[in-house]
């Protein structure tokens, strides 16, 4: 347990100061990784409570640590967590946070820590409950105000604290699936578990019958139907490969492009798993490929375009304190600038699927307005027919799908996501 307390310093201390995605930062740390499900429990709490952590430190600690000792201040935040909301022994997480820090610093800072802990530890009960409705700091606010009202951004914060649940999408079958790891079944054919555990160790897992996809994501292949047998998709911005298994085991024929070499290795082991047809891999950077097709001669174009992901923050609450306005702008940017082009390898007749899991308009629905301006051929094709009306509410007036965190709550929600499918004229 010292062990995976001294990764989750770590981490936090990478994921807050170098403003890294978890997942990154973990990477970093690899050879320190003690008790995985631990880590990412407690990394997860942490950073989805750091406001009120921080309110809650300020009242102990009056003066700032110096910069040398910032693992303490790290240490501090997830001992709290662990006091307030994980429940684990106060003399155990005292000891332990305590003893790492006298290791790495030294006994005088060591003896601070234990004080403050001491006193958030007698006072427990009371800390857990005060001013615990704000969580998102003013920056990433910033994102959410600009697209949002108020009302609709208190919603997402309020749906934000709690853990998400898995969705799976099937390669086939998805009643029995559901049968099978007593799962529930959405109206549209996702999987929906609320155990927690190694999904590799469930079954189907090694037989490829399905793959982990959040409900939003599996929407955007769907726009495109049922059959797509015969029809050659183009998936730009491929890996690790979701959209590439949904357009495979409809039949498609696929040409799966991204900038990420590793990444898209990732893409060739989880089709391999799923033991669908290999597509085409193509390794390059969307632009110049779109550039250098000679013609249009594709049905349909999936871009899931690069985005400030800040439609995921359920499952990666690191995005909160990550992400700023400064990111959409940079995003929205690069998304401009392939779908400058992405009309090039469209057929007559074929369809564009345009889809980001972002939260802000500017990266999803400004985007769609800007390119029908430039590109008066392409209009949205109605949805209406392909999402069940039980989902009915993540649809908009334009005709695009438009995911938000404090959807579906009957469903138990959703990751924030923009859809939009555009058919080229003749
Ligand atoms: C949102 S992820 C794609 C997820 C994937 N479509 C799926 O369903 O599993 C975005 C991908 O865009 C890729 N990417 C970023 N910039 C790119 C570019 N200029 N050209 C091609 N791919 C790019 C990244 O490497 C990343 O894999």
């Amino acid at each position: 347990m010292t062990d995976s307390r001294l990764t989750a310093i770590l981490i936090l201390q990478e994921i807050i100061e170098n403003k890294s995605f978890a997942s990154d930062a973990r990477l970093r740390f690899e050879k320190e990784a003690g008790n995985d499900a631990f880590v990412t429990m407690l990394l997860q709490t942490t950073l989805r409570r750091m406001l009120p952590l921080r309110r809650i430190l300020g009242l102990f600690v009056k003066r700032k640590l110096p910069a040398q000792a910032k693992f303490a201040h790290y240490a501090l935040l997830l001992a709290a967590t662990e006091i307030l909301w994980l429940e684990t022994p106060d003399y155990a997480v005292i000891n332990s946070y305590v003893g790492l820090v006298k290791k790495k610093l030294d006994k005088y800072i060591a003896g601070f820590v234990n004080a403050v802990l001491r006193k958030i530890a007698a006072d427990a009960k009371n800390l857990a409950q005060t001013n615990t409705s704000e969580f998102f700091p003013p920056e990433f606010r910033r994102i959410l105000n600009v697209s949002y009202s108020r009302k609709t951004v208190r919603e997402i914060e309020n749906v934000f604290i709690n853990q998400p649940e898995l969705d799976l999408s099937c390669k086939a079958e998805p009643q029995l699936w559901a049968q099978k790891l007593n799962a529930r079944l959405l109206p549209t054919g996702t999987l929906r578990l609320s155990g927690q555990g190694n999904p590799a160790k469930w079954p189907g897992y090694a037989d490829g019958a399905w793959w982990v996809q959040d409900f939003a994501a599996s929407l955007a292949v769907k726009t495109l139907g049922e059959d797509l047998s015969k029809q050659k998709v183009l998936d730009l911005c491929a890996a690790p490969g979701g959209k590439t298994a949904q357009l495979l085991s409809k039949g498609a024929e696929v040409t799966a492009l991204d900038i990420s070499a590793p990444r898209l290795e990732r893409l060739r082991e989880n089709i391999c798993r799923l033991q669908l047809p290999l597509p085409q891999i193509i390794c390059a950077d969307a632009v110049s490929y779109l550039q250098n097709l000679p013609k249009p001669c594709f049905d349909a174009v999936i871009l899931d375009a690069p985005c400030s992901a800040t439609g995921t923050l359920r499952r990666h609450p690191e995005i909160i304190h990550i992400k700023n306005l400064a990111d959409v702008e940079k995003q929205a940017a690069i998304q401009k600038e392939i779908l400058a082009v992405v009309e090039r390898a469209v057929k007559p007749g074929g369809f564009l699927v345009y889809c980001v899991c972002s939260l802000a308009r500017a990266e999803g629905e400004e985007q769609m307005t800007g390119f029908l301006k430039q590109h008066p051929t392409f209009f949205p094709r109605r949805l209406n027919a392909i999402i069940p009306a039980a989902v009915s509410e993540i649809l908009t007036p334009e005709g695009y799908i438009r995911t938000l965190p404090c959807h579906l709550k009957k469903f138990g929600g959703t990751d924030g996501f923009f859809v939009a499918c555009l058919q080229k004229g003749q």
